[in-house]
């Protein structure tokens, strides 16, 4: 059995995917705030840390895969903290015990928000690796009420980050894929007051049309996940995957 790290997995796209896994036969090491084999805040480094350090010891040194879907909409600078480093740093922090396995894996949460309107500062910040300038950046942009740049900015710096970390020295040439999952609206808790929310609902379904088949369930986002960190997965790597009911294809038209 395949020993998978997953973050997020107390609720929505990251519990989806854990049950899946453990239906599979995997054996999944859940790390959230609350409720899982883990409990780490990812938004700080040391909690990135300790949560690095127990998953380590958890899989003997041996990580055959790691999704990251801890995430938050949060209008607060800890957004950048755990949606960028959380995912990012964390996933770095974990290099070696991926390594070291056979057919090691990585894919990460990004949004369809990483193609809407962000803060180049943030993002700048976040992959110079700097989370006390990005954060700064993310408070400035609170206090002149661009709190909704914040989680585009995040989702941003994520795709940026595994474009180039998929083909950096000890990646794709110690034979780990890293890709992204970019989702649409998916009905889980964090978009469950959005959609309650009438005046609201419509703002998203101009935001995020979605032609093909709507809202997506979190077990829709969880099954690509599972296939890009499975083993049938040998030469996809450093893409951002849209599952997102043709929202990407109408907002972007046929000219990327
Ligand atoms: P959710 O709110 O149901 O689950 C997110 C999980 O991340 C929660 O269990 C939460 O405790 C955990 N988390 C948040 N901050 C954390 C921290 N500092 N440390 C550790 N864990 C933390 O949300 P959902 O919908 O399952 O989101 C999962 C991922 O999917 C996120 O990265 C989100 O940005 C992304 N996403 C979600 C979409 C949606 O429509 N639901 C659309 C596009 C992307």
């Amino acid at each position: 059995s395949r020993c998978i790290a997953v973050t997020g997995a107390a609720s929505g796209i990251g519990r989806a995917l854990a049950g899946l896994l453990t239906e599979q036969g995997d054996t999944v090491i859940g790390v959230d705030l609350h409720g899982t084999e883990v409990c780490a805040d990812l938004s700080t480094s040391q909690g990135r840390q300790q949560a690095a350090d127990e998953v380590s010891r958890r899989c003997a040194g041996v990580l055959d895969a790691l999704v990251g879907c801890a995430g938050s909409t949060a209008p607060r600078p800890g957004t950048v903290g755990v949606n960028y480093f959380g995912t990012a740093e964390f996933v770095e922090a974990l290099r070696p015990e991926l390594a070291a396995a056979q057919r090691p894996r990585v894919a990460v949460v990004g949004s369809i928000s990483g193609t809407q309107t962000f803060d180049e500062d943030i993002v700048d910040a976040c992959l110079a690796g700097d989370e006390k300038t990005a954060v700064q950046y993310a408070e400035a942009a609170v206090e002149r009420g661009d709190a909704s740049l914040l989680y585009p900015s995040s989702k941003v710096a994520v795709s940026r980050w595994l474009r180039r970390t998929c083909v950096s020295p000890g990646w794709a040439d110690a034979g780990i894929p890293v890709n992204a999952v970019a989702p649409g609206v998916v009905l889980t808790p964090m978009t469950a007051p959005l959609l309650e929310d009438e005046q609201m609902r419509k703002v998203a379904d101009t935001a995020v049309p979605m032609p093909l088949n709507g809202y997506a369930e979190p077990e829709v986002i969880a099954r690509s996940l599972s296939w890009l960190v499975g083993t049938e997965n040998t030469h996809i790597t450093g893409q951002v995957l849209y599952v997102d009911g043709g929202a990407e294809a109408t907002l972007r038209g046929p000219e990327v």
